[in-house]
């Protein structure tokens, strides 16, 4: 089983979520985005889950691929696989708000980096 806790791993006593099994055996975590591929979360991100002021969600390797082409065809831009995952959270959270919400994603990194993943998993030559 994996799971989630948070444990005390510096030696100035911070607390941090990390990625572990029943044994409490630090995994290695799988992400198209290869700089998703950490097993932890720092001090602040874990300090804004624990005061509930900031919510926490998932995307899969092919919705990430899906959004990141999706950018690239409507403006242009090839975002980093790693915040394609935010772009394709999109789809779950815009149907939620109200008529004329605004939403910013930041798209960090830069996806020219993922273009050998991105064709390999279909994305046409004209989109590169
Ligand atoms: C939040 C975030 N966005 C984007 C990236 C990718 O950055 P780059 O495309 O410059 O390698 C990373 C890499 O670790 C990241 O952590």
């Amino acid at each position: 089983m994996t799971r989630v806790k948070k444990i005390s791993r510096s030696a100035n006593g911070s607390m941090s979520y990390l990625l572990q099994d029943d044994q409490g055996q630090i995994l290695n975590p799988h992400s198209v985005g290869v700089g998703l591929e950490y097993p932890g979360v720092g001090p602040e991100i874990s300090f804004m889950k624990e005061t509930g002021r900031a919510e926490f969600y998932t995307a899969t390797d092919e919705e990430a691929i899906q959004a990141c082409m999706r950018l690239s065809r409507l403006e242009g831009i090839i975002p980093a696989l790693e915040a394609s995952h935010a772009l394709a959270f999109l789809d779950k959270l815009v149907p939620t708000l109200r008529d004329g919400a605004k939403v910013v994603v930041n798209c960090s990194g830069r996806g020219d980096k993922d273009l050998d993943t991105l064709i390999q998993r279909g994305m046409p030559s004209s989109l590169c």
